[in-house]
């Protein structure tokens, strides 16, 4: 324990295995949106009918994928923006997620983060896991889903933070959504 809470204060990675980041932070569903296609595009991807319920503010609703997401048509990236202040600056972060096939994105880097919250038939059944491919057209839902970081990296700001998803295909943005988070230290 007092080795991660120096390693904390240094802003360097926790050194023991013990230490899970969900020990080091509080991650509280602040705000959900979803993005709709750009004009000339239609939305192929649908998070308009996901809403934070409840007084744990959790994600509840569905999703809908309305043609298959192939690995060549198809891309997704993210961009995270954060606002240590809370006062509503938002800046850009640097480790942002750069455009990849949809498949390989979530395969080999959303999915691996993501796969403490997104829970295969307890709290969804969205096919962001890595192991389909292409991404099924259907209709998926998200039960009363909050954030767990056991799999995120130890080294995350304090503040609010935003993450943007955005899907395209061949050139042109057809849906994704955003989610604001804020983050709080459990050790402080
Ligand atoms: C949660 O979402 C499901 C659809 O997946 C819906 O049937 C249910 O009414 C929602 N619950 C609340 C409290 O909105």
């Amino acid at each position: 324990m007092l080795a991660c809470l120096i390693t904390v204060r240094l802003s360097l990675p926790c050194c023991l295995p013990a230490c899970q980041a969900s020990h080091y932070y509080d991650v509280q569903i602040e705000r959900f949106e979803h993005l709709p296609a750009e004009q000339s595009a239609e939305t192929l991807i649908d998070f308009s009918d996901i809403r934070i319920i409840g007084r744990e503010r959790a994600l509840n609703g569905t999703m809908r994928i309305v043609e298959d997401m192939s690995n060549e048509h198809f891309t997704v990236s993210v961009d995270f923006q954060t606002d240590p202040l809370n006062n509503g600056y938002w800046r850009n972060m640097v480790f942002a997620l750069p455009s990849l096939p949809v498949c390989t994105a979530f395969a080999t880097l959303i999915g691996p983060y993501g796969k403490s919250t997104l829970v295969q038939g307890v709290n969804t059944d969205m096919p962001f896991d890595g192991q389909q491919c292409p991404l099924p057209r259907g209709t998926y839902y998200m039960k009363r889903l909050l954030m767990n970081t056991d799999t995120w990296p130890r080294i995350m700001p304090f503040g609010g933070l935003k993450g943007i998803f955005r899907f395209v295909k061949r050139g042109k943005m057809i849906g994704g959504c955003s989610l604001i988070t804020s983050i709080t230290s459990k050790l402080s």
